[in-house]
């Protein structure tokens, strides 16, 4: 006879899930409370954790992240740090940063944009950034990228030692919005000026033969139809209007 074990209590991460609203919080941060994502309305966010104030990978990863922090607005998105370190901690780090640290030609870097204080682990919690796996005392390098309307449209992970690809937070961002303003889909490695996928597969063309329409969409196959879109038109469609 076999017995049954009274379920143990989950400890299953919960991740936010692609598509599903940001989990909600208030904060204090470096630059003041916030209210998530509530006070970013109309912007999308990027939301990062990293694991510790004073470290090496961190602090790379920071002095690249205030450098682009220009380069994210003129695509109307704004950066939010985390960390379980105390607000102390981060003002003493970024002060440090700002006065000795340079990386990549990038010297006297003020950080501007909030870094949370959670000491709690309450926000890291919620938004599964703490892998026990690897760290249950520090947040992994959690990426959320937030749409103006409060939704995750999408998540990358990286552990404690790999510093992030920044370029590859950007592309996101651009491929992300010129998905939602041209209604395409963006395929390996799409950079502006690339040729998009149109999703109405099967509209032009049929098996083999390549056609192309009047739309300037050519399919190769039902299934695989692209187009071009100039660079210049989704950057004129994507750059925030100052
Ligand atoms: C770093 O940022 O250098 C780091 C932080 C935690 C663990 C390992 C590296």
């Amino acid at each position: 006879m076999t017995t049954t074990e009274p379920d143990a209590p989950s400890t299953a991460i919960r991740l936010p899930r692609i598509g599903e609203p940001a989990p909600e919080f208030t904060a204090v941060t470096t630059q003041g409370d916030i209210n998530f994502p509530g006070d970013y309305a109309g912007k999308w966010v990027i939301l990062f954790s990293h694991p510790a104030d004073f470290t090496p990978v961190c602090t790379s990863e920071f002095i690249t992240f205030a450098a682009m922090q220009d380069e994210f607005r003129s695509y109307n998105t704004e950066l939010v740090g985390l960390s379980v370190d105390g607000l102390y901690s981060h003002i003493a780090w970024l002060r440090t940063i700002r006065e000795k640290i340079s990386f990549t030609g990038h010297e006297d870097v003020e950080v501007t944009f909030p870094l949370i204080e959670d000491i709690t682990m309450e926000v890291a919690t919620k938004y599964g950034m703490i892998m026990p796996g690897e760290d249950s005392t520090k947040a992994v390098r959690a990426v959320f990228v937030i749409d103006p309307a409060g939704v995750v449209r999408a998540l990358l992970y990286y552990p404690l030692s790999l510093g992030r690809n920044f370029d590859e937070l950007l592309r996101m961002v651009k491929a992300l919005q010129t998905a939602d303003h041209f209604e395409v889909a963006t395929p390996a490695d799409w950079r502006p000026g690339d040729k998009v996928i149109v999703p109405t597969a099967g509209s032009c063309g049929t098996a083999k033969d390549r056609v192309t329409g009047n739309d300037g969409m050519e399919c190769q196959d039902w299934f695989f139809c692209t187009k071009e879109i100039p660079a210049h038109d989704v950057e004129a469609a994507i750059r925030a209007k100052h």
